[in-house]
């Protein structure tokens, strides 16, 4: 090794054991309502100052009005002293006026609308079923600036599970894109590498969310040793090239890549059962997963702006003040939340992980 050489590799190989970020967001939480609500919503505002709170309740958040009260119950549902902060979404339906997410974005109950191509995952069932049909919303929201997130899977039942969000894609999302050539859009849960590259590809008005979990299985890990229903989610997890794409788009430090958690928990039996629900609860052991992805990929330098910078901006948020600090400190992970008499199970609950949260100061 030349002497450069041998300075490189000391820089590269030095290990970093800790560090401290400005307190990060989670743009995509579902914290659902009632007993559920109470039971998860600690692990989130323990770990973001923020939350874009997801609006698939039965019935779904389609007014400013549920959207206000919805609020109210998550702030009073907040553990002692807590100071997170939630962000509301208005849910999409063929039926929602424009005047409406007009009104909800000038009073500042709602930062997005959702759109959930209608029957795409769970509780999406009054989601919108014609999205050209709903270009009135569309231009509302481009002239006041204010963002759509897409869950974009296609929900024709002839299109693959696999192939679901590249049908999406090509046939939704690409040309929704062209025709309101002003509207910010957030493509969540990004699972394909081609995906994450039509979000560089837009990147002065697009950006994309990548979960924990998508970053740490393939679809394998969804059949490894039997059927695993604690990994299925939407969209499903795809194969090993797309999660290796995934690490690279998040650790890019490009600002088009943030946080979106997409913890959605659903109670055990409703996992373990015939009909297995959609959704991972990765809100508990989400910063652990995300840094120690970061770690992996030599991209600690990085993280700050994934977790704490890059979405603020896109949704022109103020960055939030206060530090929370991330160690290389193992500890064990609870196995699962309980929900009255049911429980939870945790994303990579059970385990020892190499990360751990520290302090946070406000
Ligand atoms: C989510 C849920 O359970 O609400 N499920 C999931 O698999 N991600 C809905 C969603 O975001 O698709
Ligand atoms: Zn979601």
């Amino acid at each position: 090794m030349s002497v450069t050489e041998l300075f490189d590799h000391a820089k590269t190989t030095k290990r970093v054991d800790s560090i401290t970020i400005r307190r990060p967001d989670d743009f995509h939480v579902h914290l659902r309502d009632g007993a559920m609500l109470e039971a998860v919503l600690p692990f989130t505002s323990s770990q973001f100052a923020r939350g874009v709170i997801m609006p698939n309740l039965v019935p779904p958040v389609t007014s400013v009005a549920m959207a206000a009260a919805y609020r109210e119950r998550i702030l009073s549902a907040r553990p002692e002293g807590s100071d997170f902060q939630p962000l509301m979404t208005c849910y999409l339906t063929d039926t929602t006026a424009p005047a409406e997410i007009e009104k909800g974005f000038r009073d500042g109950v709602w930062v997005a609308a959702k759109l959930y191509p209608a029957g795409a995952t769970t509780n999406a069932h009054y989601g919108v079923t014609d999205i050209p049909a709903r270009a009135p919303v569309f231009e509302r929201m481009e002239k006041i600036g204010m963002p759509v997130l897409i869950h974009g899977e296609s929900t024709d039942p002839a299109v693959d599970i696999f192939d679901r969000e590249a049908a999406f894609m090509e046939q939704s999302l690409l040309p929704l894109l062209k025709r309101h050539a002003g509207l910010k859009v957030v493509i969540e849960h990004v699972t394909t590498a081609e995906t994450a590259d039509i979000v560089r590809a837009h990147a002065a008005r697009a950006a994309g969310t990548i979960t924990p979990h998508h970053l740490v299985i393939n679809r394998t890990s969804i059949f490894q040793g039997g059927l695993r229903p604690h990994l299925y989610c939407l969209p499903v997890a795809k194969r090993e090239h797309h999660r290796l794409a995934l690490r690279k788009a998040a650790t890019s430090g490009l600002p088009c890549f943030f946080i979106g958690t997409d913890t959605a928990p659903h109670r055990r039996t409703a996992k373990e059962a015939e009909c297995c629900s959609a959704g991972i609860f990765g809100g508990a052991t989400a910063l652990q997963t995300y840094v120690q992805v970061f770690d992996e990929e030599g991209a600690l330098d990085r993280f700050e702006a994934f977790a704490s910078v890059n979405g603020a901006r896109f949704y022109g948020l103020d960055l939030n003040c206060g530090t929370i600090v991330l160690e290389r400190r193992e500890s064990p992970v609870l196995a699962a939340v309980a929900v009255e008499d049911n429980e939870v199970v945790v994303f990579q609950g059970g385990q020892t992980l190499p990360w751990s949260v520290g302090a946070v100061t406000r």
